[in-house]
């Protein structure tokens, strides 16, 4: 504590803990990150982001919300992504599909205008479905986007140093700023032990399908629904942006489920309503070849995410944590947007904070 070889310690090395060091690396501050799971451990279920679908697709319909804020940011980070690494991020159409028909009105979504067109769709909709939308988005490859924001850290020398925090307090040893983006570590790190922070586990089937268009397909109604109601379970197809024919089939968001195997019933369900979304309807597959059954488990937050700056005293000496945790469905398309907030936070910590140290 108190030897400031480090403006910033990050903590976690997730997409939000990433994003978070590349922007305050690109402000001229000296950061390191301090993670258990590294970008490099894509097998691991410790972590989220290996696990991610991964596309820009907001949940909140109503705008004007700290999350439709940062997805707005993020947005035109992805564009520029997508021209300069195609491996890594792609614009392609979308469709949102749903089982009943809607009024209209709700087609008034707040990114609109962010997306350009959004229209309604009233002949040859997914799967036959009664309403659907289509529009045009980003697709991200979870794990190569990781692995490359790693590279771009390492190459401009900064450290992502392995360890297993056993407390908050410990982290105060890299500087007196740490940045708390531990996803689900939050819950249950002693210094933050967050409890309004839960697993949401996503189970999803990473497919080869060389006959699939190159199209997203989002049937997710049923995520979060409130208690009691019951809606239809999520399915969902996400291509993965490259040449290899990839698709995520997703999903299920199940709250308060840390079970971190996969459930043959599900998979099985996922594979029938996807062939279903993808017009598969003759049963002969389309050659849909499996290469892996997954599970993720989001770090989802009652309330949304929690951006936040606190100031503390530990041993006598004052500190700040910037809190960057619990984006549960959306740490991808919110992560750029997070970052400059926590930049901002930043700014307020180093600019007045430490000035009076
Ligand atoms: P994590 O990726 O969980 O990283 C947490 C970091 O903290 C890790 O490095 C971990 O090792 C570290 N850590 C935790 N505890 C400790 C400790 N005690 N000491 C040291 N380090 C610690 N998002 C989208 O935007 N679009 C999508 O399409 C999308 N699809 C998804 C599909 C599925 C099936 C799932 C599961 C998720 C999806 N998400 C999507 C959500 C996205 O994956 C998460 O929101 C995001 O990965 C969260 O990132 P994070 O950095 O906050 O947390
Ligand atoms: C998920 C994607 C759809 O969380 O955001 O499964």
């Amino acid at each position: 504590m108190g030897q400031q070889k480090y403006d910033a310690a990050i903590l976690g090395a997730g997409v939000i803990g990433l994003s978070i060091a590349l922007n305050l690396h690109q402000r001229g501050l000296r950061v390191a990150i301090v993670a258990r799971d590294l970008p490099e451990d894509i097998a691991s279920t410790a972590f989220a982001s290996p696990w991610a679908g991964c596309n820009w697709y907001p949940f909140d319909n109503t705008g004007d919300t700290p999350s439709s804020a940062r997805e707005t940011i993020t947005f035109p980070y992805l564009d520029k992504l997508s021209t300069a690494h195609p491996e890594l991020c792609e614009r392609i159409p979308f469709y949102s599909v749903w089982d009943h028909a809607k009024p209209p009105g709700e087609d008034e979504v707040w990114f609109r205008d962010i997306v350009g067109s959004y229209e309604r769709v009233t002949t040859n909709i997914p799967g036959n479905k009664a309403h659907g939308r289509r529009w045009t988005s980003f697709i991200l490859h979870a794990p190569r986007y990781i692995a490359h924001l790693a590279s771009e850290l390492r190459q401009a020398g900064v450290p992502i140093i392995r360890h297993s925090l056993s407390s908050l307090d410990e982290a105060y040893t890299y500087s007196d700023l740490v940045i708390n983006a531990l996803g689900l570590g939050a819950k249950w790190l002693p210094g933050v032990q967050d409890d309004k922070v839960y697993a949401a586990r996503g189970q999803t089937i990473l497919v080869k399908a060389e006959k699939w268009k190159k199209v997203c397909v989002m049937h997710v109604e049923g995520f979060n629904p409130a208690p009691g109601q019951k809606l239809p379970d999520p399915a969902y197809i996400i291509p993965r942006p490259g040449p290899d024919h990839h698709f995520i089939l997703g999903g299920t968001y199940l709250s308060g489920n840390h079970d971190i195997s996969p459930d043959p019933a599900t998979a099985e369900r996922i594979l029938r309503e996807c062939k279903a979304l993808m017009g598969d309807t003759d049963g002969s597959g389309q050659g849909v070849e499996i290469v892996s059954h997954n599970v993720g488990l989001r770090p989802a937050r009652e309330g949304g995410a929690r951006i936040e700056l606190e100031r503390k005293v530990v041993k006598g000496i004052k500190v700040g944590v910037v809190h960057a945790y619990g984006f549960g469905s959306a740490g991808y398309q919110q992560s750029w947007g997070t970052a400059e907030e926590v930049a901002g936070l930043v700014d307020r910590y180093l600019g007045k904070e430490r000035a009076a140290l």
